[in-house]
């Protein structure tokens, strides 16, 4: 019947949404473990930092500790020169997703940099 499926649709339907932002609150929204340099005051570092809350840290760790072989980062401006570092974003490999058309050049620039940083 037409009038039923309406009004159970449009009762699901606030009732999954609801469920989903009771998740969101209590798991997707925050980490567990504080991140790296989120306290920065430095305008680059905290933009920095933005993305890879987004994009990185799922892999690579909240302290860029690594999630999974070859993704510890903490001190990867020592082995790794800034083209390195900005040619493994662009271009991913081994595991690693590609960035080139996920982040403008500007916001790999800024990871870049950041991460160069950790020696
Ligand atoms: C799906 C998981 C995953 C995500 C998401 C990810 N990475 Fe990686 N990353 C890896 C893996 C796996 C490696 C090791 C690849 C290898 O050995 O060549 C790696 C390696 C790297 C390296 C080289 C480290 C080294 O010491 O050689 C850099 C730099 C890096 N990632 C930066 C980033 C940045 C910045 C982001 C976010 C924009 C990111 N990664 C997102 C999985 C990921």
């Amino acid at each position: 019947m037409d009038l039923f499926r309406k009004t159970s649709a449009g009762f699901l339907l606030p009732a999954a949404l609801a469920v989903m932002l009771a998740a969101c609150g209590t798991s997707g929204g925050k980490t567990a473990q504080p991140v790296v340099d989120e306290n920065s005051t430095d305008p680059n570092v905290q933009a920095a930092v933005e993305l890879y809350k987004k994009n990185c840290l799922v892999c690579h760790g909240p302290q860029l500790e690594g999630k999974m072989a070859n993704t510890k980062m903490d001190k990867v401006g020592a082995t790794l020169t800034p083209d390195e570092i900005k040619n493994k974003i662009l271009h991913g490999g081994n595991g690693m997703i590609a960035y080139k058309d996920r982040l403008s050049e500007d916001e790999i620039k800024l990871l870049t940099d950041w991460l160069a940083s950790k020696k």
